[in-house]
């Protein structure tokens, strides 16, 4: 056994993007995959639980803590191998990884960029935004199985991804993500699909161009961490936009065009989904329910910028945060018959 440095009662507030929660009981981070072991064993033996924590960026921490053990990912290993292949630990920051992509011109991470956390998280909840999703480069992920101890490499087949969604985050108790290998392609054509994208650059742009356009339009969303950004304190999304049936969504697009909440079905933002099913948006959907951008409730609000984001504006609870993540789930069922899930996880 490792020496561990298990510490207690240290607080998980500064850990996480909301600053919100309670302490861990027992706390320790860990650099290395024999650690991680060790620390299993420890909380086993002493008959605790554990928890991951990476990044802390889409994370919720109950405000008394948690009774257990929380083990910080640190591992933090990384190797861009000729012919695009990238491995990286679960603790590498997640732009550390884009970084390298783009300045080495390797495709498939462009549209990745400003994105916090680390990088042992993109495959739990399959990482997206402007046209990109990291399962469609991932070719494998290492993972600690928690009942037997044992590494195992999965293929992406393996993996179960869907829309914000795998295996590992459907089963939590099951993997630790420990690292993550990627397959770009050097020297590729940078990926210009999201619309919003397409109107601010051209299909040729390079891989640089593309990076800085997506950095501008997030930080226009408040969705990249800038220290004097008042929306600052977030865990990005808080939920996942709805995938409903095709009638469903039909019946919401006429809904809002009766009730002039738009004013052609072409307003009512819409995507695709596969079998049959359409992609709603719920900043939308919470806003024409009547929860405009910026609502407060006491320390808590809806960001001023894309109402699918709610701001902690410091000294709140994230009591008041799930109580309100509450009013708005309800207020948009009532108002479309939709309900909406909560995307970061809650720490439990
Ligand atoms: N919209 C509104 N009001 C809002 C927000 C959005 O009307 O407050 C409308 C927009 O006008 C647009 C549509 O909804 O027509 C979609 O908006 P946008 O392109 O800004 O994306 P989003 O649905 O708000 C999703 C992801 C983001 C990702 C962006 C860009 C989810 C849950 N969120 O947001 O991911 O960065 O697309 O691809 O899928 C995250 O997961 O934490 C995250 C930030």
């Amino acid at each position: 056994m490792t020496t561990l440095d298990i510490q207690r009662d240290v607080p998980l507030a500064p850990l996480t993007t909301l600053e919100l929660g309670g302490p861990a009981k027992h706390f320790v981070r860990v650099e290395e995959e024999r650690t991680l072991m060790d620390a299993l064993r420890w909380a086993a033996d002493e008959a605790v639980p554990a928890a991951i924590l990476g990044g802390g960026s889409n994370l919720i921490v109950p405000d008394e803590g948690y009774d257990g053990l929380v083990i910080h990912m640190a591992i933090n290993d990384m190797e861009f191998r000729n012919g695009g292949t990238v491995v990286a630990g679960a603790g590498v920051p997640w732009e550390t990884v884009v970084d390298g992509a783009v300045s080495r011109d390797w495709a498939g991470l462009e549209c990745l960029t400003g994105i916090p956390g680390s990088t042992g998280a993109t495959p739990i909840q399959n990482v997206g935004a402007y046209g990109q999703d990291v399962a469609e480069v991932i070719e494998g992920v290492r993972v600690l199985c928690r009942d037997t101890l044992t590494f195992e490499e999965r293929g992406p087949e393996d993996c179960g991804f869907g829309y914000r969604d795998s295996l590992f985050k459907r089963e939590p108790e099951r993997f630790i993500v420990c690292a993550v290998r990627f397959a770009l392609r050097p020297d590729g054509a940078g990926t210009v699909r999201y619309a919003e994208l397409h109107k601010s650059i051209g299909a040729d742009a390079t891989l640089s161009d593309i990076r800085r356009t997506v950095l501008a339009l997030r930080r226009r969303k408040s969705m990249v961490i800038d220290p004097d950004d008042p929306n600052r304190r977030s865990a990005g999304s808080f939920f996942l936009n709805p995938i409903v049936a095709d009638a469903e969504a039909d019946r919401v697009v006429r809904q809002a065009v009766r009730e002039q909440l738009a004013t052609t079905p072409d307003e009512v933002p819409r995507y695709e989904a596969p079998d049959g099913r359409a992609k709603l948006a719920a900043g939308w959907l919470i806003e024409k329910a009547g929860i405009p951008k910026g609502t407060r409730r006491g320390a808590i609000g809806v960001s001023t910028n894309p109402a699918l984001a709610l701001v902690h504006h410091g000294g709140g609870t994230t009591t008041e945060l799930l109580a309100f993540a509450d009013e708005i789930r309800a207020r948009v069922h009532d108002r479309f018959g939709v309900t909406l899930e909560r995307e970061p996880r809650l720490l439990s």
